[in-house]
């Protein structure tokens, strides 16, 4: 058996254990997304880079030990690495909660508020299924073009998202948003006009504000 620490707290293992491993066995929490264990472990999203007392990086999920170590595993510092490797995975990822299989249960929503990162809509909370979302059937919901975060009754009921949490930033998104509330043939003037009535106060409703009038060809 090997000895390895994790933040201080120490716990044995087998040899070739991976550091990932090993802080489940001693309760640590650290963010990973890409391992599948037996699958894959091609360290491809590098959300689980903890620290060598050597000062090094290495990916918690494919760093095996093979003798007494240490690491740092929640610093600030890897914090803010975690975040932008986050933001950076997210770029390449066309977020449209509100079609999406998997939405309800989605690694990406949960990673994405564990890490504070800002841009994915209240849609991936919500527990309806794709074809009965409720856009579909006439009823305006503020979902798409809301943040995630909330566990607010309305959701987890499968009601309508009335904003709480407030406006998305993310351009790509809420673009998207604001076509697909054009395709299924509400006026983005109420939709401003009923989101304006939580966000009226809030920078980012500007940003939504020009965003929609662009969409919309004009420029308002
Ligand atoms: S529910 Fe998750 S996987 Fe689906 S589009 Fe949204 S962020 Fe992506
Ligand atoms: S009902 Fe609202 S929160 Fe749910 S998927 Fe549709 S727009 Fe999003
Ligand atoms: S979980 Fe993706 S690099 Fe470790």
């Amino acid at each position: 058996m090997v000895n390895v620490k994790l933040d201080g707290v120490e716990v044995e293992v087998e040899p070739g254990t991976t550091v990932l491993e090993a802080a489940k066995k001693a309760g640590i929490e650290i963010p990973h997304l890409c391992t599948l264990k037996d699958l894959y472990n091609g360290a491809s999203c590098r959300l689980c880079l903890v620290k060598t007392t050597r000062g090094k990086l290495v990916p918690a999920c494919a760093y095996q030990v093979y003798r007494d170590e240490e690491f740092t595993v929640n610093s600030l510092e890897l914090k803010r690495i975690r975040k932008v490797n986050f933001e950076l995975l997210l770029s390449f990822h066309k977020i449209e909660c509100w079609k999406c299989e998997r939405k309800g249960d989605c690694l990406l929503a949960s990673l994405s508020q564990e890490l504070g990162v800002e841009g994915i809509p209240v849609c991936s909370q919500c527990p309806l299924p794709p074809e009965e979302c409720l856009l579909t059937k006439g009823i305006l919901c503020l979902g798409m073009i809301t943040s995630s975060g909330c566990d607010a009754e309305c959701i987890t009921s499968g009601g309508q998202c009335w904003g709480c949490r407030g406006p998305i930033t993310r351009r790509d998104v809420l673009e998207r948003a604001f076509k697909r509330y054009e395709e299924l043939g509400f006026n983005i003037d109420d939709v401003l006009f009923r989101a304006e009535i939580f966000w009226n106060s809030v920078p980012a409703f500007e940003k939504l504000k020009k965003v929609a009038a662009e969409v919309r060809g004009g420029k308002k």
